[in-house]
């Protein structure tokens, strides 16, 4: 078939394609999701409405494409690994994170109303995504352990900072909380949270404190036979699940060893 005089165009195109045998990372993070939680007068500092949305969002991306076995979010973000032999997109950088990030937000927005039900969504949100090849395993689980350890940093000093600032007596300012924060430890702010609100910080919500994670369980699953419309069949079928795990620790990934086996 002839081509168009133009089409050498196509030569000017340049494409990145991912190290093969690594695990790919595919981050999302909310495009300025500072305005947009205002505008849309999220809860402070956690909005299960969001977090939920975003783990909704983030379970059609598991259900689109097989070959990610786990994904973890917190506050405006979510990460999506691929397992290590994964040939997706023949993977190509752009791709891959163009397709999960118009996925996830096509999916955020589709179910909004699912979740913030009356609340008028006034601006359509968008995500950033970027991509990230890890050799090993040890990298793989320490870049969940690191966005896991963020969680809990900025959720404890969130927690402190607006409990000081909408404390229903003698509430102090953004700035004063910001300076009597500033030299903190996380005992301190632990202390300082039971002491002047008497809350227990690890009785607060898993999913405030440890984040989403979403797997893949295998469960047994039966249903009648169409042979003879009688006899029970069992098959093991794989579902994604969503738990508030500690992905630090080693139980999880001993639990669920075929998220680093191939
Ligand atoms: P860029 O990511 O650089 O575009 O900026 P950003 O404004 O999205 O900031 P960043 O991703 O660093 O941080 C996420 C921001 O989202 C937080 O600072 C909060 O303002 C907001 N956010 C995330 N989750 C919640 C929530 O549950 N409730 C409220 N009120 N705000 C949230
Ligand atoms: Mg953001």
């Amino acid at each position: 078939m002839a081509c168009s005089k133009f089409e050498y165009v196509k030569l000017f195109e340049q494409h990145t394609t991912l190290l093969p045998n690594t695990f790919l990372v595919v981050r999302l993070d909310g495009h300025a999701f500072h305005r947009f939680t205002s505008t849309h007068s999220f809860h402070k500092p956690n909005d299960p409405r969001c977090l939920n949305l975003m783990s909704h969002a983030a379970r059609h991306v598991l259900d689109s494409l097989p070959d990610i076995t786990c994904a973890y979010g917190q506050s405006d973000e979510f990460s999506f690994a691929l397992r290590r032999k994964s040939t997706l997109y023949k993977r190509r950088e752009a791709k891959i994170a163009t397709n999960i990030c118009s996925l996830f937000t096509a999916a955020f927005c589709c179910a909004w109303k699912q979740f913030f039900e009356g609340v008028e969504m006034r601006y359509p949100p968008s995500f950033d995504a970027r991509v990230v090849a890890y050799p090993t395993e040890r990298n793989l689980r320490d870049y969940f352990a690191w966005r896991q350890a963020d969680c809990h940093v900025n959720n404890l000093y969130n927690t402190v900072f607006w409990s000081l600032v909408q404390a229903p007596t003698s509430p102090l300012t953004e700035q004063q909380a910001q300076r009597l924060l500033r030299d903190t430890d996380a005992a301190a702010k632990n202390e300082l949270l039971f002491s002047r609100f008497g809350i227990n910080y690890s009785k607060l919500p898993e999913m405030y404190r440890k984040g989403t994670v979403l797997f893949r369980k295998p469960v047994m699953v039966s249903s009648v036979s169409s042979r003879d419309g009688v006899t029970l069949v069992e098959r093991m079928k794989s579902c994604v699940v969503a738990e508030h795990r500690d992905v630090i620790g080693d139980e999880f990934w001993v639990e669920n060893k075929y998220i680093l086996e191939d």
